[in-house]
């Protein structure tokens, strides 16, 4: 019997995330497995992941000791709730390690169980709990930036500067707002139009990821800090991606001095060995709800501070201690700048990203995926053909963020892979 389109569609049950299924299915790569910075495919062929899987694999992959650690819990304790008076060691010694890494003092620790949507959808509701319980619940709104990306609960989707991903959507969640990513009068102009006793958040990721990979600009941070200081509105810092260690600091918020009001954190938790997140809050927003009489923060889920992934968390934060891996990130962040560098004088480059750890973005040219569309996704294929993995953020940039264990000749051969690529595309 032969095998033609309408077979594959039968035979693949999976539907993948931020997918066209109508091209993907039956035109999959699997992985079957990896080590350091290398993944294998079902197909024989290696592949050196420049983006550690999605920002997250940051030990690198294979790590025993991980799975040890899994096992050892899942042997004594795989899971207990944690709702209401109920705890766990893992997520008790979890917590206390992060707070403790943490940029601000007494830090506490809300674990989510899916990664950073849950983080982001937790902070906002957490943002306006904590306005409710201190008496001013007409703060409601929360500010983000464009290019910006919340993940794809309800709030992160509506708070995300990728209207792409919200056109068919909105409004999900009301009283959002999107200002420009770069200006930090763009949100001082927004909090006085609105009024500051509208405003609950402003949402902020230190380094925008996955919309094209921006660092901030010089004194962008600081600026915007202070504005939400004078205006008395929460500092949400989005660490999803920048958390434990990207940054080469345990959080960006330290490494810019930004002492935020909350804090969300998912990936680099764990190393995406398990899924697991952890919103943080300094004292003034855990303050009503900690102290005194007290109040309920209303939300949690069934997986939050799940015992078996605070397990493998700690194992991994141990394992970047021992093998001192931020401080190895912030050795190779000019490593990767100056290696990249070149790449932007090339024809179909307009330029490249980077400058804050191990993160980079490299801007196709304007002009050229205007007159090809599909460009960057060609880009793409052939780089993976060519034993590179790496995709499109931000429709625009190649996404350069590999696991901390990535050696230079590693980063080496990725420009050496992408100048390649692109001057391919450039002579066809
Ligand atoms: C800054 C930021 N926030 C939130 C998220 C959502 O995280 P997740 O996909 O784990 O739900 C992401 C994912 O890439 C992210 O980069």
């Amino acid at each position: 019997m032969g095998s033609g389109p309408a077979d594959t569609l039968r035979e693949t049950a999976l539907w993948n995330p931020f997918a066209n299924m109508a091209g993907v299915a039956g035109h999959t790569v699997m992985i079957t497995g990896g080590e350091g910075s290398t993944v294998h495919g079902s197909d024989g062929r290696s592949y050196l992941d420049a983006l550690a899987s999605l920002w997250y694999v940051n030990v690198g992959y294979g790590r025993a000791e991980l799975a040890d650690a899994a096992v050892a819990q899942m042997r004594q304790l795989t899971a207990f709730q944690t709702f209401g008076d109920f705890t766990s060691g893992p997520a008790e010694a979890l917590a206390r390690r992060v707070s403790d890494l943490a940029p601000m003092p007494d830090a506490k620790v809300f674990f989510t169980p899916g990664g950073g949507s849950d983080a982001v959808d937790t902070a906002a509701k957490l943002a306006r709990a904590y306005w409710h319980a201190t008496g001013q619940p007409g703060k409601r709104v929360i500010i983000s930036r464009a290019h910006a990306y919340h993940g794809m609960n309800a709030y992160g989707t509506a708070l995300g500067g990728i209207p792409a991903n919200w056109d068919p959507q909105v409004p999900l969640v009301d009283a959002v707002e999107h200002i420009a990513w770069d200006d930090p009068a763009a949100l001082d102009k927004a909090i006085s139009t609105l009024g500051a006793e509208q405003v609950a958040a402003f949402f902020c990721e230190p380094v925008i990821g996955a919309g094209g990979v921006y660092p901030p600009p010089e004194g962008y941070l600081a600026a915007v800090r202070e504005i939400c200081r004078r205006h008395d509105v929460l500092y949400i810092s989005d660490e999803v991606i920048t958390g434990y260690g990207r940054t080469g600091e345990w959080f960006a918020s330290g490494r810019f001095g930004l002492d935020p009001d909350i804090i969300t954190s998912a990936k680099g938790l764990s190393s995406g060995y398990a899924p697991i997140g952890a919103v943080i809050t300094g004292p003034r927003v855990s303050e009503p709800f900690w102290r005194g009489q007290g109040e309920w923060f209303r939300h949690g889920y069934t997986y939050s501070g799940h015992t078996t992934s605070c397990a493998i968390a700690l194992a991994n934060l141990d394992l970047i201690e021992r093998e001192d891996l931020v401080a190895r990130v912030a050795d190779l962040e000019p490593v990767l700048a100056a290696t990249l560098a070149p790449l932007a004088d090339l024809p179909l480059v307009d330029e490249v990203r980077s400058g804050t750890g191990l993160l980079a973005g490299v801007e196709i040219a304007a002009e050229a995926r205007a007159a090809d569309p599909g460009l960057g996704a060609r880009l793409v294929r052939d780089i993976r053909d060519r034993g590179v993995i790496t995709r499109l953020v931000g429709g625009t940039a190649l996404q350069v963020s590999p696991p901390f264990v990535i050696t230079e000749q590693e980063i080496g051969r990725i420009a050496e892979v992408f100048a390649d690529a692109l001057t391919a595309a450039a002579r066809s």
